[in-house]
């Protein structure tokens, strides 16, 4: 089959399009922080609002499954939560492995201190949180993340571990996240 000269022409052009980069160069930045989840008190920082009538019944693992957390977290420069606050983080996670030990994360986290003040990127991947660092993609942000792209490396520093607050429980994330913005 002949094809006609001016689709050709038009493939041309859109494949050069493709080509051009979009933006200019990209900037690197790496940001680290720890979360902190608390749970088990008056004042938990994330509550489990949904499961199945027989999640608990039929457990496997740690998280049973189809369980739904909402959660808003402080994030702290410093491993312990005496450490000075420079975010904070609001989202969900849902226990999406039958093994009850894979979250579904959807992670917002807002800088409230330092150059990125008042700027947020969103996070959102299965999280295998038996794997020693797991890795979760940065999907976009507000303000200076805006069209980011990038990935987080996340470790747990401990679990049942927050004593210090009001006595609260709760554990500690490490976020190391790498950010690819425009
Ligand atoms: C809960 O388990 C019972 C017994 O195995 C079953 O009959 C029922 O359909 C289950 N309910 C749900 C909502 O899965
Ligand atoms: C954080 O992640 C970056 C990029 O993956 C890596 O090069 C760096 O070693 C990590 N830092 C720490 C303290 O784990």
């Amino acid at each position: 089959m002949r094809i006609p000269f001016f689709l050709i022409t038009i493939l041309l052009l859109s494949l050069q399009f493709n080509a051009s980069p979009v933006g200019g160069s990209k900037k690197v930045t790496n940001i680290r922080f720890y979360l902190h989840n608390t749970h088990k008190v008056n004042d938990p920082s994330s509550v489990l609002v949904a499961q199945n009538t027989n999640a608990t019944a039929h457990a496997r693992g740690l998280v049973p499954f189809s369980s739904v957390y909402v959660f808003d977290d402080v994030l702290t420069k410093g491993a312990t939560s005496r450490s000075k606050v420079d975010g904070n983080a609001q989202g969900m996670y849902v226990e999406t492995g039958k093994d009850g030990y894979t979250i579904l994360l959807t992670i917002d986290c807002e800088m409230t201190d330092g150059p990125f003040k008042g700027s947020s990127f969103v996070m959102f991947s299965r999280n295998e949180f038996r794997k020693p660092i797991r890795e979760v993609p940065v999907i976009g942000g507000r303000g200076a993340f805006r069209m980011a792209k990038g990935y987080g490396l996340l470790k747990t520093v401990c679990v049942d571990c927050i004593n210090s607050v009001k006595p609260s429980k709760g554990d500690i994330i490490e976020y190391n996240v790498t950010l690819y913005l425009h």
